[in-house]
């Protein structure tokens, strides 16, 4: 699967710049992680790759085909969870699951079978028949993800689909999204960096609708300047030295970051001293925080 942007703008109402000049190129069988602030265009990016948003210049495409003058064909080949999306609250779950496949062009019969699926996945089998609205909002979320699986489509978007879900019920979506990755592209966003991390064969950073990088976990690591993380676990611990950043967490429990020279220079102090430690490579968020730390976000807007 490929995806493509070139110089991809969108500009809102003439002044409010979402994206600026994106351009990207990626063949990936995989997730494609998308990771920002609040702000930084991953919803304007995922809205005009998906066909469902003009860009304002620019051009993007699925496939080789193009976003704008191909929406027809580019449709066929994806699946869409908007950030906001929640199912009609009238249906039920497996009314919402079998008419999306239906209105895909499954029959009647595979769509229940399909639909019936999916839930089950998704583990709500037990809420097949009852209408959404009587749904948790995780159980809404889920019913979303649970259409877009069930719909086979080879690229798949997935804005924010772990948002409001609890810690097992994401993990067992991460596990669903690794085995049904094959063979498909899912693009990703979501402000859980450790889920971008686990699950992200490829990660994007966008800020203020920029591209701030793009590569695999370790490509991004290799390229922040204190990719090794040391966990001190006492209270006598102190150091001082510009080279490296050191956090106190509490009283008892220190985090330096810093090169793997700097970092691993540390440890015959450590165990000299008999202090409990631990040798880290840098995670997302310590990547992440090293990439966008100390910037301003982006400024309010002034809508009144
Ligand atoms: N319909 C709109 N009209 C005007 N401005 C918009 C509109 N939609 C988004 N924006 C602006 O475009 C920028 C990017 O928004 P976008 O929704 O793409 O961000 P995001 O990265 O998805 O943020 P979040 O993490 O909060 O979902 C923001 O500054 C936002 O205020
Ligand atoms: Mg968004």
């Amino acid at each position: 699967m490929r995806i493509q942007t070139s110089d991809l703008s969108k500009t809102y109402e003439k002044k409010y710049i979402a994206l600026e000049n994106l351009t990207l190129d990626l063949s990936l069988n995989g997730i494609f992680s998308i990771i920002g602030r609040n702000g930084a265009g991953k919803t304007t990016f995922v809205r005009i790759m998906s066909t469902e948003l003009m860009p304002t210049s620019g051009s993007g495409f699925i496939n080789e085909m193009d976003v704008v003058s191909q929406a027809i064909e580019v449709r066929q080949q994806i699946a869409v969870v908007p950030q906001e999306a929640r199912p009609l609250p009238w249906l039920t779950p497996l009314q919402t699951v079998s008419s999306y496949l239906m209105w895909r062009g499954y029959s009647y019969r595979e769509a229940n079978e399909k639909g019936k699926e999916a839930l089950r996945e998704l583990g709500l089998e037990g809420k097949e028949s009852v209408k959404s609205r009587k749904l948790s909002g995780g159980q809404k979320r889920k019913l979303m993800v649970a259409t877009v699986i069930s719909s086979e489509a080879p690229i798949v978007f997935l804005d924010e689909p772990t948002t409001g879900l609890d810690y097992l019920s994401r993990k067992e979506l991460w596990q669903l999204l690794s085995k049904m990755k094959k063979d498909r592209l899912i693009i990703l966003t979501t402000h859980y960096l450790e889920e971008a991390e686990i699950l992200g064969d490829q990660i994007m950073i966008l800020d203020s609708g920029k591209l701030v990088d793009i590569g695999k976990i370790d490509d991004l690591r290799s390229k922040v300047k204190l990719p090794y993380v040391l966990k001190v676990y006492s209270d006598n611990f102190k150091i001082e030295d510009n080279e490296l950043q050191v956090h106190p967490v509490s009283e008892k429990e220190t985090f330096v970051y810093g090169s793997a020279t700097k970092i691993y220079g540390l440890v015959p102090y450590l165990v000299t001293n008999k202090m409990k430690f631990t040798v880290e490579e840098a995670s997302l968020s310590n990547i992440f925080e090293q990439y966008l730390g100390g910037e301003e976000g982006e400024n309010e807007k002034e809508d009144w």
